[in-house]
């Protein structure tokens, strides 16, 4: 990319990113990278309307993105469960979907939870508890990738200050889901009131500038388990009791999202061990995906971290270690476009990876899980697998364009801390 086309490019909102890319860069086959330099001009100011209903209230999927919608809130115990009304946005019949009711532990609280089915992909809802006299609206995933596809992800949030600045953030940018994955709330499986106030701060700015509420996937990290690894799903009470519809008998899955996307989320040995079923069920399910436009996957721990040490020391393993013998051959092998892994609390990108080394044709890894939490990187120089790293607040948007894709990490100011773009999928490496 030319000095002039850097700048032009730079000048632009996230609105004409792709565009900017096109036309500045002349490789295709590798990551495409720029980064540390400001952007003022991001979407306009978020229009948050306020949300009726429970202030817990929060949208997820526990099937098909396309079809599906799961509304979840907690609440006291009440003998009839308000019903949820639905309608698309633009030709309004009513439905009525009840909810469920469900333990939300320690607590006297409980879960309430609506699955609505039989949605229409790509389609404008607007639903309601109760009386018809007030709508919340949400979208389903577009069954086809014919526009830009756009969601954000992160990690490690909590309830701070910083945490809600990414909130806002996250949702200014219209992403059609957020992506968590791990350390959402730090209640480490004792503290049911901090888990809710995540919920809270989460339901009251993860509302797009449309006025679209958006969900929520995730995966778990040490601090949804009390005592953080190798433990039960009793050790993770709050995050299992509204994230159990999808992990409902173990806490690794894949979300099949239309004709373009594969989400694969993984358990980095809070609950699953990594090595073992979840390694075979993860090679199962990126050889079946393996020709997918767009196959990603996230976890919480990093193969690759940007602060913790990756080599053993006094007798402990190294973070990653596991990961990066059972994991990373596999991503190699199967053509994963992207790993999004957190938990260190910074930013940062690494090069493109085989078996740790740089290599035109390997994987890149984003994280380190800085939503809400921060500490400072280790640089390039002492780790040469990373890329780029800044200590800043942080949450990524992905755009997805045909098979093409672009990794935005915006920090909390809304500068721009990096941007990878990948611009073909890579040849299938077997054997
Ligand atoms: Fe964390
Ligand atoms: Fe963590």
């Amino acid at each position: 990319m030319s000095a002039f086309d850097r700048r032009d490019f730079l000048r632009l909102t996230l609105g004409g990113l792709t565009t900017a890319i096109y036309a500045g860069s002349t490789e295709v086959g590798g990551p495409e990278c720029f980064g540390q330099e400001r952007v003022d001009a991001l979407r306009p100011a978020n229009v948050r309307r306020p949300i009726p209903g429970p202030d817990t209230l929060i949208l997820t999927w526990q099937q098909d993105p396309t079809t599906t919608m799961t509304i979840q809130w907690i609440g006291p115990e009440v003998t009839e469960p308000e019903n949820i009304w639905y309608a698309t946005l633009d030709a309004p019949i009513w439905q009525i979907e009840k909810a469920i009711t469900k333990p939300y532990p320690n607590t006297d609280l409980k879960v309430y939870r609506c699955e609505l089915t039989g949605l229409k992909p790509g389609t404008e809802y607007q639903f309601h508890l109760g009386r018809p006299d007030q709508e919340t609206r949400f979208r389903t995933m577009p069954a086809k990738a014919t526009n830009t596809i756009q969601f954000v992800s992160g990690g490690d949030c909590g309830v701070n200050l910083h945490a809600i600045g990414t909130n806002m953030l996250a949702a200014r940018q219209e992403p059609y889901f957020a992506l968590i994955a791990g350390d959402l709330a730090y209640d480490n499986g004792r503290s049911p009131e901090v888990f809710t106030q995540f919920l809270r701060n989460y339901h009251e700015h993860m509302v797009d500038p449309q006025g679209r509420m958006i969900p929520m996937l995730s995966c778990l990290g040490n601090h949804e388990v009390n005592g953080g690894y190798k433990k039960t799903r009793a050790d993770s009470p709050q995050y299992l009791s509204l994230f159990d519809g999808f992990y409902s008998e173990r806490t690794y899955g894949v979300f099949d999202i239309g004709d373009y996307l594969s989400m694969v989320l993984l358990d980095t040995d809070h609950i699953a061990p990594i090595a073992g079923e979840q390694t075979d069920w993860l090679a199962r399910t990126l050889s079946d995906r393996q020709e997918r436009p767009h196959l990603i996957v996230a976890n919480h721990v990093p193969a690759y971290p940007s602060y913790r040490p990756p080599e053993g020391l006094n007798g402990k393993t190294g973070t990653g270690d596991e990961q990066r013998v059972n994991w990373c051959p596999l991503f190699e092998r199967y053509n994963v476009d992207v790993v999004l892994e957190h938990h260190d609390h910074t930013f940062k990108r690494t090069h493109p990876l085989v078996n740790g080394l740089k290599d035109k044709h390997g994987v890149v890894y984003l994280g380190d899980g800085s939503w809400g939490k921060l500490r400072i990187p280790k640089q390039p120089e002492s780790r040469p697998y990373l890329a780029a790293v800044s200590p800043a607040y942080h949450v990524t948007v992905h755009r997805l364009e045909g098979d093409q894709r672009f990794h935005v990490a915006l920090e909390e100011t809304g500068r721009v801390a990096d941007v990878c773009a990948t611009f073909s999928k890579r040849p299938a490496r077997r054997g």
